[in-house]
Order: C-alpha cells, then structure tokens, then sequence
C-alpha cells in the first residue's frame, strides 16, 4: 500500500501502445512497467514483472494462465487485453481470484482481402490479357454463410451484401432476430451452412465448442468451389486437416488471418498453395481501431483501480 501512495499503482503493459494512448497511458500517474521492444514482453520477465501489480495491459499473444494470476498476488484488480477476443486468458481463475477482464469489443474485421493477383502481376506471370486467366467467382446471388453472427459477422455480412451476396446463412449459440431482419439472415445447423454456402466466413470466439470445429469432415462437406476464410482464431481450425482438404481439392480457396501457430513457420505447407492466401494476423491492423484498443484499455485501468465497474469488461 505504502507503494501505491508514493508511486501510484502498479501498472504493468506488455506493449507500448501507439502514440495517442501511449501518451495518455504515460500521463496517469502510474507505477507504469512497460515492454517498449517491438515484440512481446518476455514471459519470465513478465512473471517477474507483474508480482505486486494492480492492473496488467496485455495483447493476444501474452498466455494469460493461472501462473500470471498466482505470481501477480490478490491485490490484482484487472487484466484488461488489447483485443476483442480473450482465449488467452483463463476466465475460471480470473473468477476464482474476482480479478477484472476488459477487453475491446466493437473493433470490425475487414474480410481478407485477396492478394494473388498482386503477387502475379510482381512475378511476370501477367503475360497478357487472358480471359480465363484468374478468374474468380462473382459475388452475386452466391450465399455467404457466417459463422457466429456477432459483431464482426454481422459487419462481414453487410459489407458482402453490399457486393451482391444473395442469401445469408448463419450458424451458432443464439438466434439474432434483429440482425437476421436486418441482413435477412437465416440461423441454419452446421450441415446445412457447410452444404449450401459459396463462402464461408468465420467470425466467431474459439471456445471449447468451437475449437477445431473445422476439420476434414467439415471441409468435406463444403461445395468444392467453397472459399472459406477464417479472420476469428487459428484453433478453430484443425490445420492439417485444412492442408488435407487443400490438397485434395475439396474446396476452391482459402483466406486467413489467423493461423496455430502465430506466425505461421514460413515452410509450412499452408504457403505452398497458391489458392490459399494468409495474412499475418492484421483483422484490426487500422491506427484508428488500435488507438481505440489502448484508449480502451486505459479506461478500464482507471476504473478498476478506482474499485469502479470498468467500461469495456467481459461478465465473469
Ligand atoms: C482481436 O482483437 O482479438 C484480434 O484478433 C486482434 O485485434
């Protein structure tokens, strides 16, 4: 306690933010541990760090486990991620030790974009103009199908739709009325998304009953001129079966931005599909979404350290 008077209270980040909320970070008057390198913070040096800490800034690629929550000590108030998603943070300990979870929901996906035309048009293979020369397929009257209609689902979809997608399909938890009305969305089973979707899209948490949800019999029951994109987390995807799939032309391409693991080695045989385009995690890569991630951050740091409710928090 002497501590928080003299200095403030002990905040620990693992990143630097950019400069708008770093700035506004740096000013709060905190016991501010930072990792200002340009990669994550070291996990013994984070183990080190956040003993004695009231509140931890993290990112997706911190494991926030039960050792974090032990080494850090019950005057822990908060660990609040820079990111929507928080499968790397065990929520029963956070439960068991009443510790707050802030997270930034609201930050929208843009889908994977398809970068093998550039690619082409970099090599030379652009030897002219061919009309059956990377060709795809036209978005209209095709059905798209969501998996998970939430936030980033439903920002995926209307954007499609506006590109001339008939039909929209959805799969998961809960039946979204307004949104289904909106988008004229139809909650379908598994089966019937994997069946009748020209796109498939994945926008859901990874969560028990979710991981791995795509394996080689899912694959297998898609169209083969499917194309499955998955911007949500690579555990839902079984990948080598994914490879599998690839390999024997079940479905027509891929798109992801999210792979297990992170980065993706760069001799995995995902890379040696030309079909399949891989993006090094960037959903959110906007300076406007990720000044908004620290600014978020930084409010549930103030308000949990003021034992207030925090603004951008997840019900434990
Ligand atoms: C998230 O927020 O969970 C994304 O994966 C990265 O911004």
């Amino acid at each position: 306690h002497s501590q928080s008077v003299l200095y403030g209270p002990r905040v620990v980040a693992t990143r630097k933010l950019l400069p708008e909320s770093q700035a506004r970070l740096e000013a709060q008057g905190f016991d501010l541990v930072q990792w200002k390198e340009d990669a994550s913070m070291p996990r013994d040096l984070l183990l080190k760090e956040v003993k004695g800490a009231d509140a931890l800034l993290c990112v997706l690629s911190d494991k926030i486990d039960k050792e974090v929550f032990t080494t850090a000590g019950p005057q822990l108030k908060l660990v609040t991620t820079m990111s929507v998603g928080y499968d790397h943070i065990d929520l029963a300990t956070a439960r068991e030790t009443e510790t707050k979870i802030g997270y930034t929901p609201d930050v929208l996906t843009d889908a994977t974009a398809d970068l093998t035309s550039v690619r082409a048009a970099e090599t030379g293979e652009w030897r002219e103009w061919r009309p059956d020369w990377l060709c795809g397929s036209q978005f209209t009257n095709r059905t798209l199908g969501v998996v998970g209609l939430g936030r980033i689902g439903e920002a995926v979809a209307s954007r499609l739709k506006a590109f001339g997608i008939g039909e929209v399909l959805y799969w998961g938890r809960n039946k979204k009325p307004v949104v289904e009305a909106k988008l004229n969305a139809k909650l379908v089973s598994m089966d019937t998304l994997l069946a009748d979707s020209d796109y498939i899209v994945v926008c859901c948490a990874m969560t028990p009953d979710t991981k791995e949800l795509f394996d080689y019999e899912a694959f297998s029951k898609m169209k083969k001129s499917a194309i499955f994109v998955n911007t949500a987390r690579g555990g839902i995807v079984k990948q080598d079966d994914l490879v599998r799939a690839l390999d024997e032309k079940l479905i027509a391409g891929v798109g992801l931005d999210v792979t297990t693991p992170e980065p993706l080695p760069i001799d995995h045989a995902l890379f040696k599909f030309p079909n399949c385009v891989i993006l090094p995690h960037l959903g959110s890569a906007t300076v406007e979404a990720r000044e908004e991630m620290g600014q978020m951050c930084i409010e549930n740091i103030v308000a949990a350290l003021d034992d207030k409710a925090i603004p951008f928090g997840l019900r434990l």
